[in-house]
């Protein structure tokens, strides 16, 4: 949406407040000395999320990042992890056969690590924005083979230990018979073996990286998800490398967190695979409507709340972070303003809602203390617990009452000690009735019964 159209439809609003002209001017005077002075003096998102061992975060459009150091600096203050829109995708990365070009990717390597910032790395195996050296190319299964294996052992290892989570395979399912999507180049010429082969290239590549399978549509429980889940399903059955599912949540402002999505994460949980929102925005009808950016915020509150309290939710990444610079009008034709921050990269009712979200999950968070067998139970002592409490071991969500006797400070499993073997080590957490999540709980079970777990953060 134009700059000229942005104003046409925010001031007609402020207008509509009925503000007399001086009061106005007033009103515009303090808010923007009150603005320029929040850039310096606002807490960034990134402060709450470290507290809360959590990870939020925003594509990077490099053009503005080369060029706006506003743009810059609110990342840095803002985030603890981001992620290139486009600079490491395969045609910019590597244009041409036997050609790399890594000056962009090297750059916001760079920038992540002067900033103390996670960095995902996006994406290596991807039907779309392939260079025309392939496109246009003809190769038997081997040479396809060996362009993959080139590709990610090159990129991969050369930011090895450097990525924290790379988005191995991009949007490779479609809803058919064999669950895979045929327009891809890889699934052309290599089959659909390709996906396995790219995680265990990735993996060898970068042992340290966790590697994600990252797609569209697929947070509820309909065909697109479930066709991803029995991928996910057959690549750890076999023992592929795979570690991580991303929800991209391209989403329109009014979309609400469902029965179906906890389902959901809970499944791909139970497969032992970690999830993360990994490019979110909130879409909105424009000229937006009087109530639109409210009815943005709450969504925008709904999913962080929803990935802060899934154990298996790491982190949570926005396509872009300002207005100005947003895929959206683009593609999304009289749709726009998806984002956190307005075209002056002021914070919009969305951003204020994510860090309310961030700032209410540490509020009397459930804390575990102790956590010991007895018997064929699970009894975990702490605090802030309450009657519907639920208890995760790993991911998997455990039937929990709360031990009578103690009142909110103990919590009985009955029946869990048969789910840890002795010498097995678990992750505990506690999600208080109010969807609070407590800080992870390790928990080893040692072979001589004296068990002991220790709280890692
Ligand atoms: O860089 C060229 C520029 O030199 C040229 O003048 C211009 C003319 O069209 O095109 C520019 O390239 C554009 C590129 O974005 C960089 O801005 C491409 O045309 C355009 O197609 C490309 O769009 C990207 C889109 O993926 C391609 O499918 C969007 O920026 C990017 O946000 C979007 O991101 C994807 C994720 O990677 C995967 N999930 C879906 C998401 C949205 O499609």
């Amino acid at each position: 949406m134009s700059e000229a159209r942005y104003w046409c439809n925010i001031i007609p609003r402020i207008m509509k407040l009925r503000i007399s002209v001086t009061s106005f001017i007033t009103l515009f005077v303090s808010f923007s000395v009150l603005s320029l002075s929040a850039g310096a003096g606002r807490e960034g998102l990134r402060a709450p999320a470290l507290e809360r061992e959590f990870y939020i975060g925003a594509a990077v459009d490099m053009k503005p990042f080369h060029e706006d150091e506003e743009y810059r600096n609110t990342l840095a203050e803002e985030f603890n992890v981001i992620v290139a829109e486009n600079a490491f995708k395969f045609e910019n990365i590597h244009p041409e056969r036997g050609r790399y070009d890594f000056a962009d990717a090297d750059a916001l390597v760079a920038f992540a690590s002067e900033h103390a910032m996670k960095l995902r790395g996006h994406t290596l195996v991807w039907h779309r924005q392939l260079p025309a050296w392939i496109t246009g190319g003809e190769f038997t299964r081997e040479e396809a083979i060996e362009i993959l294996r080139d590709h990610i052992e090159t990129v991969a290892g050369r930011y090895r230990g450097r990525i924290w989570a790379w988005d191995v395979v991009n949007e490779a399912v479609e809803a058919n018979e064999d669950g895979f999507r045929r327009d891809s180049f890889w699934y052309r010429t290599i089959g659909p073996e390709y996906v396995q082969m790219a995680f265990e290239m990735a993996r060898n590549a970068d042992p340290d990286a966790i590697l994600y399978y990252n797609d569209f549509d697929n947070e509820g429980m309909n065909s697109r998800s479930n066709a991803v889940y029995r991928l996910l399903s057959d690549l750890t059955r076999r023992g592929a490398p795979v570690d991580g599912v991303g929800w991209q949540m391209h989403v329109p402002a009014g979309f609400r967190i469902k029965k179906q999505h906890r389902e959901n994460a809970r499944r791909l949980g139970a497969l032992g695979l970690e999830l993360s929102i990994t490019e979110l925005d909130v879409r909105i009808r424009m000229p937006a409507a009087p109530d639109a950016y409210a009815k943005q915020a709450a969504t925008y509150r709904e999913v962080t709340g929803f990935c802060l309290s899934e154990p298996a939710c790491r982190s949570l990444v926005t396509w872009g972070f300002t207005d100005r610079h947003s895929w959206i009008p683009a593609f999304f034709p009289g749709e726009g303003d998806a984002l956190l921050f307005d075209y002056d990269l002021q914070p919009k009712p969305a951003y204020e809602a994510v860090r309310g979200a961030l700032r209410a999950s540490l509020l009397g968070r459930p804390q575990i203390r102790e956590a010991r067998i007895e018997g064929r139970d699970l009894l975990i002592a702490g605090g802030a617990f309450d009657r519907k409490s639920a208890v995760f071991l790993d991911w998997r969500r455990q039937k929990a009452s709360v031990a009578k006797a103690q009142g909110n400070t103990m919590l009985l499993i009955r029946g869990a000690a048969a789910r840890i073997p002795p010498g097995q080590t678990v992750s505990l957490y506690v999600r208080s009735g109010d969807g609070k999540l407590s800080p992870e709980f390790r928990f080893t079970r040692t072979g001589d019964g004296a068990d002991d777990g220790n709280t890692t953060k």
